[in-house]
């Protein structure tokens, strides 16, 4: 069981900000899943939490202790990397006991390390066979397996099923969240730009934002369970980041501040948002939020035209031309038979209805919507 906790980190590459005051407290036992665009630093906090890199600034406490001094072989972390470099020439077993010779632990106990690892990772039965024998899933369970036997108290991954393809992807994914049940007090640290992974996995997602050589942002857009940052977006950022189509966005003016919400102008059409607009005044320019999925199609009192469609099978999104914007309106369509130059009418229910700032911030919920969701 191990707590590990970031106090103000900060990181920089020849001058160059990459992390900006982390702030974070990783609970025992917690996966916790790194997420964020491509160079916003993800595999740069991974590697300051094994100790691969030194932070610039601030401290990092593993189990209450500052591990700023402390080299990564007496962190108690293991990682596990996107590329698993195995030991072409050694079996599976001796890939996975080779780290434990070297700690000087008796034969007995690594082989019950090993074997007990092989067996909750499905690789009992290729534990004679060499790396170059194996699919490019099995050889990233065996690389996951090398940590599993040096009982860490941390796991770190970093993109650990980027080079598998979709299906092995998502088997490999149900394994680790297996393991994660299985091995229980141990904590995982697991890097990923796939909001799939992140979604699926995740007790809590930090979303990193890339500094873009700005000064004084913080890294972190927004921390929370992921059924958080996806109703409760704190900025456009996160609300843009989460979710898979994005939300569709879209230019308004405030209309009026009405007890059950905010009644905006935008296009031709008005759309009312439950959401408290204190300090918001009439005419005020904002940015409305609303995702594929939420947008209730059938009836109503706006209209779109379907200019182009995704047929994934069980469900289509389709483009509309509509009053609100310019710019396509992307919704969710479960009926089957729509095709391109149909009208639909449709709504936008105001308990999905998003608000953004000049500042890009999201407006807060009504509290009694808020109390509901
Ligand atoms: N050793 C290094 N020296 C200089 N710049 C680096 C180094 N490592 C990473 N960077 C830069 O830091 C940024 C973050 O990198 P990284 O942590 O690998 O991002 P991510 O894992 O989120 O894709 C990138 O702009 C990258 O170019
Ligand atoms: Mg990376």
């Amino acid at each position: 069981m191990s707590e590990i906790r970031l106090q103000g980190i900060h990181k920089r590459f020849g001058g160059n900000p990459i992390l900006a005051d982390i702030n974070l407290t990783i609970a025992p036992g917690e996966f916790c899943v790194f997420i964020g665009p491509s160079g916003c630093g993800k595999s740069t906090l991974l590697r300051l939490i094994a100790g691969l890199d030194d932070a610039s600034g601030g401290e990092l406490y593993i189990d209450g202790r500052c591990v700023n001094e402390v080299p990564p072989a007496q962190r108690d972390v293991a990682m596990v990397f996107q590329s698993y470099a195995l030991y072409p020439h050694m079996t599976v077993y001796d890939n996975m006991a080779f780290g434990l010779r070297h700690l000087k632990l008796g034969k007995t106990e690594i082989e019950r390390r090993v074997r007990s690892a092989a067996e909750s990772l499905h690789l009992t039965a290729l534990l004679d066979r060499k790396p170059g024998a194996l699919s490019g899933g099995q050889r990233q369970r065996v690389a996951i397996g090398r940590a599993i036997v040096r009982q860490p108290k941390v796991f770190l991954f970093d993109e650990p099923l980027s080079n598998l393809d979709a299906s092995l992807r998502v088997k490999t994914r149900v394994e680790i969240a297996r393991l994660h049940r299985a091995l229980g007090s141990a904590s995982m640290v697991y890097v990923t730009h796939d909001q799939v992974e992140a979604m699926t996995l995740a007790d809590k997602i930090v979303l990193l934002k890339p500094l873009a050589g700005q000064e004084g942002v913080p890294s972190i857009a927004q921390v929370g369970h992921p059924l958080e940052l996806y109703h409760h977006p704190k900025n456009r950022f996160v609300a843009g980041f989460i979710g898979s189509p994005g939300m569709n966005f879209f230019p308004a003016g405030v209309s009026m501040a009405r007890s059950d919400g905010l009644q905006c102008q935008a296009g031709s059409a008005t759309v009312l948002a439950e959401v408290n607009a204190a300090g918001l005044v009439a005419g005020s320019a904002v940015t409305l939020g609303i995702r594929p999925e939420h947008v209730q199609v059938g009836e109503g009192s706006l209209l779109g035209r379907i200019t182009h469609l995704e047929h994934l099978g069980e469900h289509s999104y389709a483009y509309l031309d509509s009053d609100l914007s310019p710019a396509p309106l992307v919704v969710k369509l479960t009926a089957q038979g729509a095709v391109i130059g149909d009208s639909l009418r449709f709504t936008l229910p105001a308990d999905r209805v998003h608000v953004f700032d000049a500042a890009d911030e999201a407006l807060p919920r009504l509290a009694a919507n808020l109390a509901a969701a």
